[in-house]
């Protein structure tokens, strides 16, 4: 039997009760398909800081790299907002994302019609919404040099810089992506004032000639912006840079209904990287209230992307759809009468189908 090893970063907040839940669809795809799966389960974030007084242990380093894929929670706590950069929670997820050199990070965006009504979108500007965000990862402000305070601290500095190397490599992941999709990539950057955005545009116009069959166009980020709530359905791939990528990402999943549905997947030439888009959530913490879908479709795509389990991958996208058809909400997305189940509870119903659908395979 395959036996994949996957390094398993719960993180801080919900992190650990939605990966908790992410954990038990492994086990249940481990029990109808024929892979095992060997977890080693290590501390990042706060959880990193408390273990180690390092948000990115040098033991998580170290496990990370000996592993097919990662599959990580979420980091964030309140408690470290003021501590040093080096103390940060979010610096440990950067210095994980450099670490594995994972540039490319997918997060699709699709509307699962029982949830059409969990958007404060019109429903009839939701139909036929189904877009890719590849959002570069390792690169542009989030790491450019030099960065800080200066002045006492009466001033401050980030720098925006990009290679055209590194454009060229995320703008192929895209242009590859289309091609299994509707052959339409919107590059959207901000060139009308940005030295790096006209490096951008050209980047992704020289690399879209090695895709004749993709068509290609360009959009300001605050065009983007507007038009992914005005008119969402024109877009198929949105290629864009790391930080514009971010905010047009939690901007879609308004489309969805809620940020606790969306996975993302970020890739590179090691193993991946598979996160929920989502954060921490404080608030939501220890209350067994957090929407574990996210996280749970995030498993679909480590299967998908990282492990090439096609089948199961796919198993695990039925079993969320069909748990949804059947009625299943978390609190973010119950309406009007629905009363909601928690997060422990929406794993169960999706085991159960994972599962269920094994049994209609065996008869
Ligand atoms: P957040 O994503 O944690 O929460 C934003 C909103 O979405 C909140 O209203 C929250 O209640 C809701 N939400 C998020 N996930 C949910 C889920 N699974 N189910 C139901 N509702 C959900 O963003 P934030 O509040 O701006 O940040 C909190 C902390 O998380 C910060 O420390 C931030 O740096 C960190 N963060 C981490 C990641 C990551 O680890 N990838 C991503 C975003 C934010
Ligand atoms: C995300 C998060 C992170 C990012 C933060 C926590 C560093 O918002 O994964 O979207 O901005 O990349
Ligand atoms: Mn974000």
């Amino acid at each position: 039997m395959k036996t994949y090893a996957i390094a398993v970063l719960p993180g801080d907040g919900i992190g650990p009760e939605v990966i908790a839940q992410a954990v038990r669809v492994l086990e249940a795809v481990s029990e109808r398909f024929d892979v095992r799966f060997t977890l080693e389960t290590l501390p990042v974030g706060a959880a990193g800081v408390a273990a180690a007084n390092d948000p990115l242990p040098p033991a998580t380093r170290a496990a990370v790299l000996r592993t097919d894929a990662v599959l990580l929670g979420a980091v964030g706590d309140p408690a470290l907002d003021g501590a040093p950069r080096e103390l940060r929670p979010e610096t440990g997820l950067l210095a994980l994302r450099k670490l594995l050199n994972v540039y490319a990070n997918l997060r699709p965006v699709t509307i699962h019609p029982a949830l059409l009504g969990c958007s404060p979108l019109k429903p009839e500007r939701l139909r036929d919404v189904d877009l890719l965000v590849v959002r570069e990862l390792t690169g542009g402000l989030y790491y450019g040099e030099p960065r800080g305070r200066n002045g006492g601290g009466a001033s401050a500095v980030n720098t925006l810089a990009y290679s055209a190397s590194e454009i060229d490599r995320v703008a192929r992941v895209a242009f590859e992506a289309a091609r299994g999709r509707r052959r339409l990539v919107t590059s959207v950057d901000k060139a009308n004032v940005l030295e790096v955005s006209q490096l951008w545009r050209e980047t992704v116009t020289r690399v879209a000639r090695d895709y004749p069959d993709v068509r290609l166009e360009h959009a300001y980020v605050d065009t983007a912006a507007m038009r992914l709530v005005s008119e969402p359905a024109t877009f198929d791939v949105v290629l864009t840079e790391n930080m514009f990528g971010d905010i047009l990402s939690d901007e879609a999943a308004v489309l969805a209904g809620s940020l606790g549905l969306l996975p993302s997947a970020s890739l590179g030439a090691g193993p991946g990287l598979f996160e929920p888009v989502h954060g921490s959530a404080p608030p939501l913490a220890g209350r067994d209230i957090a929407n574990p879908i996210g996280a749970i479709a995030t498993v679909a795509l480590l299967l998908r992307h990282g492990l090439r389990l096609d089948a199961a991958a796919e198993a695990v996208d039925d079993a969320i759809a069909a748990a949804l058809d059947a009625g299943a909400r978390t609190q973010d997305l119950a309406r009007g009468g629905e009363s909601p189940i928690g997060t422990t509870e929406m794993g169960t119903r999706i085991v159960e189908l994972i599962l269920a659908e094994a049994l209609e395979g065996l008869s």
